[in-house]
């Protein structure tokens, strides 16, 4: 793709590119057609424009960014210019605080020493069996739908069933059944408006901003149940090997110190909000994509039955799920959740020949570099193969992403991963998966993205 416009989009900008319609509304720009579907007002942007375009979103320009080169720029050759700063970051901050997620500088680096290492794969490997109970359970109540042959909205049930089984691994048993659903709607509902926040943040404070004492009531029912958890794991150790007991022992390695209760619920919070929905639309799309291509169902289903019995899986067990994992990850490239991220240009910049103004935002769009006909052939095809070792060597580093890139590439990678081998490896241990004719899946780019009326499908028994 190439920027076919010559037009400047700033007054001195030497080649940054104007915006068709980005003046149509006074003061809002494209804002109301961003709010209203996010995904085609920006990919109509880059489509007219190429990989380096520029919109207006009312008090922002957005400079959004399409191409692997740019991802190496702004996550790796030049990260240091590139921070979160802006009003997507400030939305989540609302929430989650000086979370791992929304800070920048030094208090982010020390958070992330610290938590890193209790986020390595083998320090996960505890956790398996925690999962898959949980995940069992949510399975098996599928059963009555499959026998009867009732069709299931899969992203609710995955959703219900990915917060359950993440729950367990955050608090093990520490949080009742209670507590569980009304801390999974009361992220439910922040996470619905920090998407409003996000696109709004930048309008003046004394607009109204529908949904604001929902998302405060929501606050405060989080804080709620967890301040107590926090508080009696610090009287009581659980050495349950959950992710809470991993951040009361994580310290800092040049002072000793660990978190205070504030750091613990911040980080907490963060970690429910950047586990929800993520790993369950991505297991949701992952289905659906099967439910499409017959033989790659096949293949995930072999290496289902291929475990020993019908056992649950086990940490061991994760390496004979290899065809699994490229399904998953090949999921990702189509649908990834994380269809946009962004970071705010601290100095001047030039990417590909392009001015960048110091305090501009930048929009890395995932979306449109997984399907960059540069890197990708037959960029819209499901093909897991794509991800064997040999067809994935030597591919350009920033032409993948759906974990992010750079120093804050996702620390649940590795969780994430393997609870999504897990979970599709149960699920078709006991269940054939197909599609209800005629109902129409399509996208909508909230903070993830997902599918706008879900997914119908029917099990059947395996
Ligand atoms: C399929 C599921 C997931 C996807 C696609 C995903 C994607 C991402 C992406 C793209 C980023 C980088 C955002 C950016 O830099 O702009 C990120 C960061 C992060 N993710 Fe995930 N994530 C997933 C699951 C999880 C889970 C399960 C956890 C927790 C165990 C988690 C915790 C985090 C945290 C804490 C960060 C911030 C890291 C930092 O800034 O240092 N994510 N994730």
């Amino acid at each position: 793709m190439v920027n076919r416009s010559e037009q400047t989009c700033d007054t001195g900008a030497k080649r940054a590119l104007a915006v068709p319609g980005a003046s149509g509304y006074p003061l809002v720009g494209l804002l109301p057609q961003v709010l209203l579907d996010p995904l085609q007002a920006l990919l109509g942007v880059v489509k007219r424009h190429g990989d380096v375009a520029c919109v207006n979103v009312g008090f922002e320009k957005i400079y959004l960014l399409s191409h692997p080169d740019h991802v190496e720029h702004v996550f790796h050759a030049n990260s240091g210019n590139f921070i979160k700063d802006g009003s997507m970051w400030a939305a989540g901050q609302q929430l989650a605080g000086n979370g791992l997620g929304t800070t920048e500088g030094s208090a982010w680096l020390r958070q992330r020493r610290m938590m890193q290492p209790q986020f390595h794969r083998q320090k996960l490997a505890v956790m398996t069996s925690l999962l898959a109970e949980a995940a069992a359970e949510g399975l098996e109540a599928w059963r009555p739908a499959a026998e009867n042959g009732q069709p299931i909205e899969l992203l609710k049930e995955l959703k219900s069933i990915s917060t359950h089984t993440f729950l367990r691994a955050l608090l093990s048993t520490s949080i009742n059944a209670k507590e569980m659903s009304e801390l999974t709607e009361a992220v439910n509902v922040a996470f619905r408006h920090i998407n409003v926040l996000m696109w709004t943040n930048s309008l003046p404070q004394w607009l109204p901003i529908p949904g604001s004492r929902r998302f405060q009531q929501a606050r405060r029912t989080i804080d709620r149940i967890i301040y107590p958890i926090i508080r009696s794991r610090y009287r009581q150790p659980c050495e349950g090997g959950d992710l809470l007991d991993l951040l009361l022992v994580a310290r800092d390695a040049d002072t000793g110190e660990g978190m205070s209760e504030q750091q613990v619920r911040d980080e907490l919070v963060t970690l429910l909000v950047a586990a929800h929905e993520t790993t369950a639309t991505a297991l949701a799309w992952t289905v659906h994509f099967l439910c499409g291509h017959p033989e790659a169902a096949q293949r995930v289903a072999a290496e289902a039955s291929s475990l020993a019995g019908d056992r649950p899986p086990e940490f061991a067990d994760l390496g004979k799920l290899a065809y699994t994992k490229m399904a998953f990850q090949e999921a990702m490239r189509l649908k990834g959740p994380l269809w946009l991220t962004v970071r705010r240009a601290v100095a001047e910049d030039n990417i590909a020949g392009y001015r960048i103004p110091a305090g501009s935002l930048v929009a890395i769009v995932p979306y449109v570099i997984h399907r960059h006909p540069a890197i990708w052939q037959r960029p819209e095809a499901f093909e897991p193969e794509r991800f064997t070792e040999a067809n994935a060597k030597g591919r350009h580093r920033g032409a993948y992403l759906p974990f992010g890139a750079g120093g804050h590439l996702c620390i649940g990678k590795s969780f994430a991963t393997m609870q999504a081998q897990l979970l599709l490896a149960m699920l078709f241990q006991r269940y054939r998966v197909s599609l209800v004719p005629g109902h129409k899946v399509e996208l909508q780019a909230a903070i993830v993205l997902r599918p706008r009326n879900g997914i119908l499908v029917t099990l059947a028994p395996a």
